[in-house]
């Protein structure tokens, strides 16, 4: 053998060592055996990362082969960078769950067709470029985030999502910027998010919606055409700041069968113009913990004399992550 491929074989061996060395197999993730961590367990098919530093942690390694069983991966109050490559070895991954964090950087490529759940965790700005690598992601969650900010654009990339939760963040104005890119999204849940004005186009960009969950915010004023949604089957605007709601800014909607909303608005609500505006309804959420006055008694029992179902569910104003437990439980 010449000298100079020995040479460059022993060049290569020794990058290779130092690379190990500096690659830190990190004890702190594992199996899902033991640890059984609150409510996501899922044994065997998870690994979880408890404290890891991500920025050298061994889910990096060029070394692992790749692991096919792996369905799932939590971060649990872990710091560091989540980098493109990061989760290379898992590629059949379903979900990816960052709790209780400190992401100083994300470029995270996620795979196809998977679930990204940020909880209580720091998180950079969102940016148009944060998630250009998640673009595959069927369903995205952001939960009691400290101080997260989405610029607009950041959701450009992901055609292919169809769920987005944003809970408990701080988002008081949204419009069609916003959702620019979304253009498969089905379900969009925007709980305790501050939000006060809906402008009239801010839903023109995800027409494929199919449920629109507002609760929680103090919105005073609802101008967006939601008639434009043609795919609308569920909207919620419980413990909002709404007195009443627009009905003729509905089209009839032929698809929509479900409408949430608090007692004061029911109470200002025809029953005529319901029908007009949504001839399929079929069930009307009321809060059983807002007041019922005996003329709101009087219109629940007109409903259930046109088949309208009404349906009390409890949604405090004072909204505790145990109200929503099961959107995160709900992840495998
Ligand atoms: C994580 O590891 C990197 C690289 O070794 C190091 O620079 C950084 O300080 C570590 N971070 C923490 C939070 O320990
Ligand atoms: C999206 O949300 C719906 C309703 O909450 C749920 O049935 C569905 O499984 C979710 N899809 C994904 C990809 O998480
Ligand atoms: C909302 O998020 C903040 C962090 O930004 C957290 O301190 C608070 O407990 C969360 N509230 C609920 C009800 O989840
Ligand atoms: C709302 O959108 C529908 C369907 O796109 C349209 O027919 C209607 O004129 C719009 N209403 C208003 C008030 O813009």
């Amino acid at each position: 053998m010449p000298n100079k491929i020995i040479l460059a074989v022993l060049f290569l061996c020794t990058i290779k060592i130092v690379n190990t060395a500096e690659i830190n197999v990190a004890s702190e993730c594992e199996e899902d055996s033991k640890l059984k961590l609150i409510a996501f367990s899922n044994p065997d098919k998870e690994l979880i990362c408890v404290g890891a530093n991500l920025t050298t942690t061994w889910v990096l390694s060029s070394e692992r082969t790749e692991d096919l069983t792996k369905k799932n991966i939590q971060f649990i109050s872990s710091k560091g960078i989540l980098q493109k490559w990061t989760l290379n070895k898992y590629p059949f991954l379903k979900t990816i769950v960052i709790y209780k964090s400190e992401i100083t950087e994300y470029s995270l490529k996620v795979p196809f067709a998977s679930r990204l759940l940020i909880i209580e965790t720091i998180f950079p700005v969102l940016t148009k470029t944060t998630l250009d690598q998640s673009r595959y992601i069927y369903a995205l969650d952001f939960h009691s985030n400290p101080d997260l900010k989405f610029e607009y654009g950041c959701f450009s990339f992901l055609n292919m999502l169809q769920n987005l939760t944003i809970y408990n963040q701080t988002l008081i104005t949204i419009n069609s910027n916003t959702f620019q890119g979304l253009i498969d999204l089905k379900i969009l849940k925007l709980i305790a998010n501050k939000l006060k004005n809906i402008d009239k186009d801010t839903f023109q960009s995800i027409p494929k919606l199919k449920e629109l969950i507002l609760e929680n915010n103090p919105i005073e004023h609802l101008k967006a055409n939601i008639s434009s949604l043609i795919y609308l089957e569920k909207l919620s605007l419980m413990n909002t700041g709404l007195k009443k709601i627009n009905l003729p800014l509905f089209f009839p909607m032929k698809r929509f069968k479900i409408l949430g909303l608090s007692n004061t608005v029911w109470g200002n609500t025809k029953i005529t113009n319901l029908a007009i505006a949504f001839p399929n309804l079929r069930i009307c959420l009321a809060n059983s913990i807002d007041k019922e006055t005996d003329i709101l008694k009087e219109l629940f029992e007109e409903f259930v004399d046109v088949e309208l179902r009404v349906k009390k569910i409890v949604r405090p104003l004072d909204i505790q992550i145990s109200s929503y437990k099961y959107d995160i439980t709900g992840v495998y």
